[in-house]
C-alpha cells in the first residue's frame, strides 16, 4: 500500500491540529510538508504552531512559512475569539525546537509538485493565498500536482457572513485565481462540514485512547467548545479541517456536484463562492452530502490510534 502524499497548507488553529494529527496517523497518508499561512492567528504563530504540531506527533516534517497577509484587500484579522490569542484556545504560547526550510512557501509547494509530477495533492485548509502565490511563480505546477482538495466556501452558507466563509472572506482574490486554474480542485465546503460535529465525551474518548495527541486536542477545544455553544448555541464544533484530509482518504464518504465557480471579491457578499457562468472554467468538485456520522468516527478512530 503506497501512502498518498499531501502537502497541507494551514494556519492552526483548533481545527487545523486534529486535520495535521489524522493526517500524521493515517497510515494512507504522507504528511510531505505544511505550509503556514496568515489566518486564524498571525502568520508567525502559524508558522510556530505548525512546528510545534509536527514535533507533537514526533513526526519529521518539512514547515515553509507563507503569506502574513491577503493578496489585494486589507486583513480581516485574527481569530482569537475562536481560537484563542495563541491559536490552541487558552493555551499559552507553545515552543518548538524545530525551524522552518529556507524556501517560502509558495517557492516549496511548487518545489515539491515539480520534484513528485502526478504524486502529490495539495489540501489547503487556510486562505488560498500561498496557493495562488504558487499559480504566479509557476503556472504548470496545474499539470504536475495530483489534485487540490481545500477546507473552504460553501454553496448554501457562509460563516463569517451570511454569505461568507471564513477561509475564503480572508483572501477571496486569491481564492479566485485557485478557482479559475486548470487543475483538478475538490471543495469541502461548510455544506459538509456543518454535518459533521463532535462533542466534548467525543473528545474525552480520544484523551483516553491517545493521552498526548488526544489530550491535546481535547484541552485547545474546550474554548473552540465554548465558542459554538455561545454562537450555535450547541456545545459540539464543526469539524472543518480534518473533514477536507478525509476527502482525502475516504472520498466514497461524500456526494459530489460539478459547477464551476468564482469568488465575489467586493462589497457586501464578498468572499462568497458561487456558481458561474464565466466561460473555460473547469468544474470544481463541490461536496455536497456527507455521511457525518462515518467521518466522525473515522476522525476519532484514528486519533485514537496515536499515542
Ligand atoms: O471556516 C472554517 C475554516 O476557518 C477552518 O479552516 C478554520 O480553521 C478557520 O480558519
Ligand atoms: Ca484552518
Amino acid at each position: 500500500m503506497t501512502a498518498q502524499k499531501i502537502i497541507i497548507d494551514t494556519d492552526p488553529g483548533i481545527d487545523d491540529a486534529m486535520a495535521i494529527f489524522y493526517a500524521c496517523l493515517h497510515p494512507r497518508i504522507e504528511l510531505v510538508g505544511m505550509t503556514s499561512v496568515f489566518g486564524n492567528v498571525t502568520l508567525e504563530i502559524a508558522t510556530r504552531n505548525a512546528l510545534v504540531l509536527a514535533e507533537l506527533a514526533d513526526q519529521e516534517i518539512p514547515v515553509a512559512k507563507g503569506a502574513q497577509k491577503p493578496l489585494i484587500q486589507k486583513p480581516n484579522g485574527v481569530s482569537a475569539h475562536v481560537h484563542g490569542a495563541e491559536g490552541f484556545g487558552r493555551m499559552p504560547a507553545c515552543t518548538s525546537k524545530g525551524q522552518v526550510v529556507a524556501d517560502s512557501a509558495a517557492a516549496f509547494i511548487c518545489r515539491m509538485i515539480h520534484e513528485n509530477p502526478g504524486e502529490i495533492i495539495l489540501c489547503p485548509i487556510g486562505p488560498l493565498t500561498n496557493i495562488a502565490l504558487a499559480l504566479q511563480l509557476d503556472p504548470s505546477i496545474v499539470t504536475k500536482v495530483k489534485s487540490v482538495v481545500i477546507m473552504g466556501g460553501g454553496i448554501k452558507r457562509g460563516n463569517v457572513t451570511d454569505f461568507a466563509e471564513a477561509n475564503i472572506w480572508n483572501d477571496p482574490h486569491a481564492a479566485d485565481q485557485v478557482f479559475a486554474a486548470d487543475w483538478d480542485l475538490v471543495m469541502v465546503g461548510l455544506d459538509v462540514t456543518h454535518q459533521v460535529a463532535c462533542d466534548r465525551a467525543d473528545f474525552a474518548r480520544t484523551t483516553k485512547a491517545a493521552p498526548v495527541l488526544g489530550g491535546f486536542l481535547a484541552e485547545a477545544t474546550e474554548f473552540y467548545l465554548d465558542f459554538y455553544e455561545g454562537h450555535y448555541g450547541k456545545p459540539e464544533c464543526h469539524m472543518h479541517d480534518p473533514t477536507a484530509v478525509i476527502a482525502i482518504t475516504d472520498p466514497q464518504l461524500f456526494s459530489i456536484e460539478n459547477h464551476p465557480l468564482e469568488v465575489i471579491v467586493e462589497g457586501e457578499r464578498a468572499g462568497q463562492t458561487t456558481l458561474t457562468a464565466k466561460s473555460g472554467r473547469r468544474p470544481v468538485q463541490v461536496c455536497m452530502g456527507v455521511d457525518g456520522a462515518a467521518v466522525k468516527e473515522l476522525f476519532l478512530s484514528t486519533i485514537e490510534s496515536g499515542f
